[in-house]
């Protein structure tokens, strides 16, 4: 008999919108204990294993305490204190640490490397941030919506700013579930197509470029950005700062939106670059909890890898 399919999370359309009704209803369960204080040990005896080859602040603190909260362990690992700093190649090393540890995730730079990876691992491999995509923000940043809002299907999401990494995933995600995502970014750096659409569907579908932010934000039920400058884009910076400058999410862009809107940033954020401060720190922004609720999906996203559907 042939072995399963091993399941991993690489990008946002790897798990369908039935999965991710389920990891959401999952993570409002598991946070719920959280909260309570109640112990929660599913993955007793089972090691994640995290590879950063970008820095990380939140990746790094949900996925550590989130395994260790559901009685795992983690080994931490980065590209300078492995032998991946010293070309060892990615094959090898998705071979080795696979045969050790019950789960990976990573942090790096092309998508091809993750599916490197993933190809030659033993064990579920999951996307904690490449150039390509951030399927474990975007999944948190919808179960956050949810949890103020209801449910996203048939909402109006507004991306303004680069065409990077997050909006790739907010595209997938609109296709999945049944959203529109207005994209707004200066010319030169639009979402990629080829990135952004779902396999064997048509192109486009679930997104749309609208090229003035503020027309894209009028009407939306969400106001989402990131940062003009992603890591591994450094030496564009200042590039970057002088094409973005109109698409700096303000007050007048959140006046254009619903009077119910949120605003969400996945972090780190730069105030007064992609955001100003009053709407960052203002009454519809939910970035902290959008931060928090990292811990809480990826312990979903971590026990359905490991142990599947639960009961
Ligand atoms: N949002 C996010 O992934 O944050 P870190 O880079 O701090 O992990
Ligand atoms: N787009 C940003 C997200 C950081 C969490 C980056 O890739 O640097």
């Amino acid at each position: 008999m042939a072995a399963a399919a091993i399941k991993h999370y690489l990008q946002f359309s790897d798990f369908s919108a039935a999965e991710y009704a389920y990891l959401i209803e999952r993570a409002a369960f598991i946070k719920r204990k959280f909260k309570a204080y109640e112990k929660y040990h599913p993955l007793s005896d089972r090691t994640l294993a995290m590879i950063f080859e970008k820095a990380s602040t939140r990746t790094r603190v949900s996925f550590e305490a989130g395994m260790y909260q559901m009685g795992g362990s983690v080994v931490h690992l980065t590209t300078g204190d492995s032998q991946l700093g010293r070309s060892e190649p990615i094959e090898d090393t998705a071979r080795i640490i696979s045969r050790m540890i019950d789960l990976v995730m990573i942090r790096t730079f092309e998508q091809t490397r993750i599916e490197q990876f993933a190809a030659h691992s033993r064990v579920p491999v999951i996307n904690g941030l490449t150039n390509e995509y951030h399927p474990c923000q975007v999944l948190a940043d919808i179960f956050t919506y949810i949890e103020h809002r209801g449910s996203i299907q048939g909402k109006t999401v507004a991306w303004v700013g680069d065409g990077n990494n997050m909006a790739n995933t907010w595209a997938q995600a609109a296709a999945l579930l049944g959203f529109t995502l207005r994209v707004s970014t200066p010319r030169g750096y639009e979402v990629d197509t080829q990135l952004a659409t779902l396999e064997g569907r048509p192109k486009g579908k679930g997104w749309e470029n609208v090229a003035d932010p503020l027309q894209a934000c009028a009407g939306a039920d969400l106001v989402t950005t990131d940062v003009w400058t992603s890591m591994g884009y450094e030496a564009e910076n200042e590039a970057r700062r002088k094409a973005f400058a109109n698409w700096c999410v303000d007050a007048e862009m959140m006046a254009a939106a619903k009077p119910d809107a949120l605003f969400m940033h996945c972090l780190p954020a730069h105030r007064g670059e992609e955001v100003t401060a009053d709407v960052i720190d203002g009454a519809q922004s939910v970035v902290w909890d959008e931060a928090e609720n990292r811990m809480h999906v990826q312990k979903a996203l971590m026990e359905y890898l490991l142990l599947g559907q639960q009961t």
